[in-house]
Order: structure tokens, then C-alpha cells, then sequence
């Protein structure tokens, strides 16, 4: 499928103007960026995995009726998404303490959490991506209220579903961040589920050894990345056992 012009460069995706109005084609580099993108490096063959991942992921949360941008994939890289403004937050959810929220509030990793945690933190590179809370999105009109709790149903859901269908492979989901767009169709709006679910926005950890299968590997010098998430993909039964 033909793309179109390049509309913005991200620092793992690519998004091009898609052949129809209303569609864009969401392209998955192997580049890998962490700490704000003072780290980098490119990870032969992430794009291809976290683009199938990401498709099975969106394919089964439409099936249960959310939302999302995801039309269907088009090759190895690339995915038809439906054209959405996005809202300037990223949404955290948190089943289990580690990365940013274990440092904050000094609880070890690992620590089973009193109930599943939403966060918000604002999109914004220069900042570094700061926790920010309802008051703020509301006072600076980032998202109204009525999509606040959209995103927080939606991502609750999410969490639900995606417990559920990482436990039956084996796999721990202890916390994950998805972002969200709105959809104009009409005269009508509503928020959709947009950018991607992979092991590049998941902490997932195997149940039985606790081994790290995400990106935490690169952000902690672990290596065997590509391993992982390519494990993570052999599991959901989108890899065959010997590839
Ligand atoms: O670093 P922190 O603990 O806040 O991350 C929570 C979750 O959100 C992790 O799964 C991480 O991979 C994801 N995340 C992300 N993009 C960011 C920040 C966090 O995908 N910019």
C-alpha cells in the first residue's frame, strides 16, 4: 500500500498520511530509546515483533468492544490506523510495584500493589514526562472530565482483559502505559485506543522465575531483548516454537 507523506517521526514509530482520508500507516522501527532517549540503540527485529504483538493485543480488545485505531496490519512494519488527535497523556496502569513508582514511593519491586493504579503523566519530551493529576489535566484542558474517565474505564479494562490473557501463557503483567486519541466521525467524538501495546510499554515478567521479558532489559543493560520479546510472541502463538 502506497504511503504517504511522513507527518511525524517518534522514537519508535513512524506515522505516514495513510491512502485513504481519515487513515494514517503506523510504521515500527527496531530503534530502542530509554531515560528520555539518553540511551539508545537499534534492536534488530523489534519493530517486526512489537508490530505483531501489538496487532494481536488491539485485535482482541476490539473483540470485547473497546475502542481502538487499529484497522489491520499491512506488512511486516507497517499498520492501517484510523486518524486520531491524540491527548497529551500517557496512562499508567500498575498491578505490581517496579520501575518509576517502587523509586518514588520507596516500595521494593516486586511488592504486590493494595488494588490496580491508574497514573497520567503528561507527554511532553522536555519535561521528561511528568506524574501529573486530574487537577491538572483539567485546569490546563489536556482531556475534560468525561474523557478522564473514559480513559480510566478503558484502561481498567484493558488491565483486566490483558491480566487474564498474559496469565494463561505464563506471564506476569505488572504494569503497562497506553495512550489514547479522539476519533471524529460525524459530528460525533470519542476517545479511542491509539499507538501501540508491546513489550516496549509492558512490564511483563515470567510467572515462575520473575525473569524480566521486556524493556527493562535494555533500560538495565540486561541484553537478550529481542529473546525476550520474541518469547513473549512465541507464547501468544504469533511465532511457531522453532523460528
Ligand atoms: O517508568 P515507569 O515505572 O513509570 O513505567 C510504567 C510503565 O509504563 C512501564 O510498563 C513502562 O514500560 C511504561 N512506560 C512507557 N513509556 C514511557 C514511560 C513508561 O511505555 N514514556
Amino acid at each position: 500500500m502506497a504511503r504517504g507523506r511522513k507527518i511525524y517521526e517518534g522514537k519508535a514509530k513512524i506515522l505516514y498520511e495513510g491512502p485513504e482520508p481519515g487513515t494514517i500507516i503506523q510504521y515500527f522501527k527496531d530503534d530502542a530509546t530509554a531515560n528520555n532517549a539518553e540511551k539508545r540503540a537499534v534492536l534488530d527485529g523489534k519493530g517486526v515483533l512489537n508490530n505483531r504483538i501489538s496487532e494481536l493485543i488491539f485485535t482482541r480488545l476490539a473483540g470485547i468492544g473497546l475502542p481502538t485505531h487499529f484497522i489491520k496490519r499491512l506488512n511486516m512494519r507497517e499498520q492501517l490506523i484510523k486518524q486520531a488527535e491524540i491527548i497529551p497523556l500517557e496512562v499508567v496502569c500498575r498491578n505490581v510495584a517496579a520501575g518509576s513508582i517502587a523509586k518514588r514511593l520507596g516500595l521494593e519491586e516486586g511488592t504486590q500493589l493494595p488494588r490496580s493504579l491508574i497514573e497520567f503523566y503528561y507527554k511532553k519530551d522536555e519535561l521528561g514526562d511528568p506524574l501529573v493529576t486530574e487537577e491538572h489535566i483539567g485546569a490546563f484542558n489536556w482531556a475534560s472530565p468525561q474523557e478522564v474517565d473514559d480513559m480510566i474505564s478503558m484502561t481498567l479494562r484493558i488491565n483486566d482483559f490483558l491480566a487474564g490473557m498474559f496469565a494463561a501463557i505464563g506471564i506476569k503483567l505488572i504494569d503497562f502505559k497506553v495512550e489514547y486519541g479522539r476519533h471524529f466521525e460525524g459530528d460525533t467524538v470519542r476517545v479511542i485506543l491509539a499507538d501501540e501495546i508491546s513489550p516496549d510499554c509492558c512490564r511483563l515478567w515470567d510467572m515462575e522465575t520473575n525473569e524480566k521479558m521486556d524493556k527493562d532489559r535494555f533500560r538495565r543493560d540486561m541484553g537478550g531483548i529481542t529473546e525476550a520479546y520474541s518469547e513473549v510472541a512465541r507464547r501468544l502463538g504469533i511465532i511457531k516454537e522453532n523460528e
